[in-house]
């Protein structure tokens, strides 16, 4: 048979998870923590399950779960979403990503992709015939080159990928790099995929710039979060994605025959959930504390802590990354 694939073989995450396994090693190779889920949480998926709600839900996902989605951002962003037209509940970001690219990519088409990157962008774009068009960030800081940017684009370039507060390179994309893509919207109308898993994870006071909150960029989006990132519990893997109305009227045309639904008794659960935002509020502060306290452990290794004005822009899965390539370094340089 011949591949759809045929340069891609099984992913980093895999091999390392595998190996963490075989060697009963901490396992830094795939972005999930080690806490646990609110008790809260788990107790509303149970008592979902015990009042019966186990059977498909609505394509789009439940109401109740879109509506809590639409108060959180109108009130973080001000942005017009709406829960009957803009919000789709999606199995997982991954998923949501994966159905944006297929909504848009068509044969030939071009797709900026900054790297480093999430990696299942570029497979994404392969395996719907589309040609990844890859744009390095620049190291260490991973700060995003415009004007490499603005060179990539040609009249084949159908979209951008963007990712903010960037994995792996902990980067949290500013104002100025919002009005930067804006130009490049406002020239040529390109699609943007926001991939925003870790909007709340931003330290030293630094804001998340969600592209919700630029109505221009907006109006050619699909925004994507992940309940598994914001409430740890990545093994659930539920998303969504968010996005105007035309666009998410072609999403959902393909959602409907990937997935068609995702998991009843979490979507009633996250809703319920939802009503309180101090989960989501605080936790810049929780994962800050857990910064600063690594730092606090490696600051005497051998390892380069590369810091911007505003503070370090360590994240922890940069941090991950960083450890990886000091043991990469030690055992190869
Ligand atoms: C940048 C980025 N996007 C998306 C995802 C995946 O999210 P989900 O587990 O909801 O598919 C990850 C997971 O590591 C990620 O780092």
């Amino acid at each position: 048979m011949r591949s759809k694939l045929p340069d891609i073989g099984t992913n980093i995450f895999s091999v390392m998870t595998g190996m963490a396994r075989q060697y009963d090693a901490i396992n830094l190779a795939q972005g999930f923590p080690d806490f646990a889920v609110s008790d809260e949480l788990v107790d509303a998926v149970h008592q979902a399950m015990q009042k019966g709600m186990n059977q498909y839900a609505p394509m789009p996902g439940i109401p109740e779960l879109r509506e809590a989605l639409a108060l959180k951002y109108r009130s973080l962003y001000g942005c017009h979403c709406h829960a009957e037209t803009n919000i789709t509940i999606t199995p997982g970001a991954t998923y949501a990503i994966y159905t944006a690219l297929a909504t848009i990519i068509e044969a030939g088409d071009e797709v900026i992709v900054l790297e480093p990157a999430y990696d299942s962008y570029i497979p994404n774009i392969v395996v719907q015939g589309g040609i990844p068009v890859c744009v390095p960030l620049i190291a260490p800081t991973f700060a995003i080159d415009w004007q490499k940017v603005n060179e990539a684009i040609t009249s084949r370039t159908k979209a951008i990928i963007m990712n903010t507060p960037h994995n792996p390179g902990g980067y949290v994309w500013t104002k100025e790099d919002m009005l930067e893509l804006q130009k490049i919207v406002q020239r040529r109308q390109i699609y943007v995929i926001s991939d925003e898993v870790y909007e709340h994870l931003t330290f030293d006071g630094r804001k998340h710039e969600s592209v919700l909150a630029y109505p221009e960029l907006y109006a050619n989006a699909f925004v994507i979060y992940s309940f598994g990132k914001v409430f740890h519990a990545t093994g659930w893997k539920m998303g969504y994605c968010i996005a105007p109305d035309g666009l998410s009227n072609e999403f959902r045309k393909m959602h409907q025959f990937l997935s068609f639904s995702c998991n009843t008794p979490m979507q009633y659960a996250l809703a319920e959930y939802l009503k309180h935002p101090e989960p989501y509020l605080q936790l810049s502060d929780f994962y800050e504390a857990k910064r600063d306290f690594f730092l606090s452990l490696i600051r005497d290794l051998p390892f380069t802590i590369h810091e911007r004005s505003g503070g370090h822009i360590f994240k922890p899965w940069d941090m991950t990354k960083s450890v990886h390539w000091g043991i990469k370094n030690l055992q190869h340089g």
